[in-house]
C-alpha cells in the first residue's frame, strides 16, 4: 500500500493566522497543501484566487495540491503556475477532453490527478490511467467544507484501487476529499486511500493543529 499523506485543506485555514499555520505544516512534514478553486459554476461556490494561492506558494513553500472545480480548466490551468512536484485535479465532468488536459498538466512539469464526484462512475477514469498520477474520490459533493460523507464512495475507493492495481497502475495513488474525519480516514484507508485531504474534519476544528497531525499520523497507517 501506499504510504498515507495528508494535505490539508487551506480554505478551512485562517487566512489571518496563515504564517503560524504553515509553520506547523512544515515541522510536521505535511507534503502537500490543498488549494480548492471553485468558478462558481462547476461547484456553488467562488474561491479560492490566483493572487491568494501565489501568496500561499510564496509563503510556504510546499507543494501545492491544486484542486480545479472549474468548467473546461484546459487553458487556465497555467493561471496557477503549476511546479515540478505539484498536482494538478481536473474533474472528469468539467471539460469534454479530460486526456488532452491531463497531458497539459504533464507538459507544465506538475502531476496530473483526475477527479470524480460522488455520482460519477469509475468507467469516466478508465481510458486515462495511463495520464495520471493520482485519481480524486470526491467523497461529498464538491463546493463546501463541513458536510457528511456520501458513504457509497468508501465502495468506490475500493474498486478503484483494485481497477489500477489489475492494470498495472500499482504507483497511481488514490486521494479523498470531504469529511475525512479521523474516523472516515481509518475507513478510506482501509478501502485503499492514501492522500487525505484534511479539512473542517480532522485539522480546523478546535483543538491544536499539531496534535492533531500527531493524532493522525498515529493512527492511519
Ligand atoms: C470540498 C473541499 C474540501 C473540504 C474538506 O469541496 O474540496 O477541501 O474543505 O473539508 P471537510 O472536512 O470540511 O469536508
Ligand atoms: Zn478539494
Amino acid at each position: 500500500m501506499l504510504p498515507p499523506k495528508l494535505s490539508p485543506s487551506m480554505m478551512c485555514a485562517d487566512l489571518f493566522r496563515l504564517g503560524e499555520t504553515i509553520d506547523v505544516f512544515r515541522a510536521g512534514g505535511v507534503p502537500w497543501l490543498h488549494i480548492d478553486v471553485m468558478d462558481g459554476s462547476f461547484v456553488p461556490n467562488l474561491m479560492l484566487g490566483t493572487g491568494t494561492v501565489r501568496q500561499i506558494r510564496e509563503a510556504a513553500h510546499i507543494p501545492l495540491d491544486i484542486h480545479l472545480m472549474i468548467e473546461e480548466p484546459g487553458e487556465k490551468i497555467a493561471w496557477f503556475d503549476p511546479r515540478p512536484g505539484d498536482y494538478v485535479s481536473v474533474h472528469a465532468e468539467s471539460t469534454r477532453h479530460l486526456q488532452r488536459v491531463l497531458a497539459k498538466i504533464r507538459d507544465l512539469g506538475a502531476k496530473p490527478m483526475a477527479a470524480l464526484n460522488p455520482a460519477s462512475p469509475l468507467s469516466m477514469l478508465e481510458d486515462v490511467l495511463p495520464d495520471i498520477d493520482a485519481a480524486l474520490i470526491m467523497t461529498v459533493n464538491p463546493g463546501y467544507a463541513g458536510q457528511r460523507l456520501v458513504p457509497q464512495t468508501l465502495d468506490k475507493i475500493r474498486r478503484l484501487r483494485a481497477m489500477l492495481d489489475e492494470r498495472g497502475f500499482p504507483h497511481v495513488e488514490i486521494e479523498v476529499d470531504g469529511n475525512v474525519s479521523l474516523e472516515n480516514a481509518l475507513k478510506m484507508r482501509n478501502a485503499g486511500a492514501n492522500i487525505f485531504v484534511a479539512g473542517s474534519s480532522l485539522l480546523f476544528k478546535p483543538g491544536n493543529l499539531a496534535d492533531h497531525i500527531k493524532l493522525f499520523n498515529e493512527n492511519v497507517r
